[in-house]
């Protein structure tokens, strides 16, 4: 926490006055005319508290979805590659911005599928239990589907999550859990912990841990340290790669504004990037690119190696027209750095599972693909 977050903190008072001289102090205020704001019953706009579930609509999503709309419409598969925002290539657009978000390298960072989904594959590479290190090590409370998430792949191992799934809980009468008693827990347990897996920030409570410190702690035991970023990714500045972390998962439809169903971010640190032999379910997209449209004249897969690995799963299938998101992502800004609660504008999708489908089919039928990878414009 910065030393000004920390004054302000300690000067708090629940009245309209200081908010609003918190409001008038905050140096991201401009962003609120961004962003569709809903109208309460006496037509004012509503105070809005629920970012932690739902971002705002930034008031540019409704043309640059439209535009995807409208290549899909005029070009049908060859809005792959001429559309204004190809979508062939949208999660090479993002591999640079995803990066910063998190603190991440890119090529360590990609964009793909849902939170929960990244969550399971992740743990299909990095949950490897063995008879003596079988254990999954959660924080408390924990997410819901977070907790079906683990005990599920506990049991799709062949052990019992009765035994296999252990909690680091609050103390007796406190709201969030002290950092030095997850340190004690993995000094007596972690032997036979083989995955960390923390809230950056806990969905309930709001704390937000000391994620390089119980990074250490766990790897120190020989643990697997995974965290999930949902409540931590545009809200709270993040150094993933400095921190050593082996593996993250985020969404974006929360402090990211993505819309509902919008893509997530999968990060895997560069160093299991390079390692080609950990198990993983594999597709196209972690696929060489140099190989990936083939079809039956490469029916093997290659995986791709370096620090790109973050690309090994199977690629966010039918996202096509959501590539819109690019190069409004790019407009963001992430200021958590600065000690401020992180904000990007503009960064949107669209529930597009469904409406692409036809035209990645169309797409695969029509033709074999060279590598045209625009180069990505970082500029922010
Ligand atoms: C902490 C946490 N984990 C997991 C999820 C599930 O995310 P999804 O349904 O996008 O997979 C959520 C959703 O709100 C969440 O807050």
């Amino acid at each position: 926490m910065s030393e000004s977050t920390s004054t302000s903190a300690s000067h708090f008072s629940a009245d309209d006055r200081y908010a609003l001289s918190m409001d008038a102090a905050d140096p991201l205020r401009s962003y609120r005319e961004r962003f569709h704001i809903p109208v309460g019953p006496d037509g004012k706009p509503v105070i809005y508290f629920c970012g932690n579930s739902l971002g705002l609509q930034p008031k540019a999503t409704r043309e640059m979805v439209t535009g995807e709309l409208d290549d899909w419409a005029t070009m049908g598969v060859e809005g792959h590659f001429e559309g204004r925002r190809p979508w062939y290539p949208y999660h090479e657009q993002f591999r640079e911005i995803g990066a910063r978000l998190v603190g991440g390298r890119p090529g360590e960072v990609v964009m793909m599928n849902s939170l929960t989904v990244n969550l399971h594959l992740l743990m299909v590479s990095f949950y490897r239990p063995t008879a003596g290190r079988y254990k999954i090590l959660i924080d408390w409370p924990a997410f819901p589907s977070d907790i079906y998430a683990v005990k599920s792949q506990i049991e799709c191992h062949g052990y019992d999550a009765n035994d296999a799934f252990v909690t680091a809980r609050p103390r007796e009468g406190e709201q969030t859990v002290r950092t030095e008693d997850v340190e004690a827990l993995l000094e007596r347990e972690g032997s036979k912990i083989a995955l960390v897996l923390f809230a950056g920030v806990n969905y309930f409570t709001g704390q937000f841990y000391d994620i390089p410190r119980i990074t250490a702690a766990a790897q120190k035991q020989g643990c697997v340290v995974g965290w999930d970023l949902a409540h931590a990714a545009g809200n709270v500045p993040l150094s993933l790669h400095d921190w050593n972390v082996d593996f993250a998962a985020w969404c974006t439809y929360k402090y990211l504004n993505s819309g509902p169903g919008a893509v997530a971010g999968a990060f895997v640190h560069e160093r299991h990037g390079r390692d080609t032999t950990l198990p993983r379910f594999a597709g196209w997209w972690g696929n060489d690119p140099a190989k990936r449209f083939k079809m039956h004249l490469q029916p093997e897969f290659t995986p791709r190696g370096g620090g790109r690995m973050a690309d090994f799963q199977p690629p966010h299938s039918g996202d096509g027209p959501g590539a819109g998101v690019a190069s409004d992502f790019r407009r963001g800004r992430h200021v958590g750095a600065a000690g401020q609660v992180g904000a990007v504008d503009g960064v949107f999708g669209i529930p597009h599972r469904a409406h692409s489908q036809q035209a990645v089919r169309d797409h695969h039928a029509a033709r074999a693909v060279g590598a045209r990878v625009p180069a990505f414009d970082s500029r922010a």
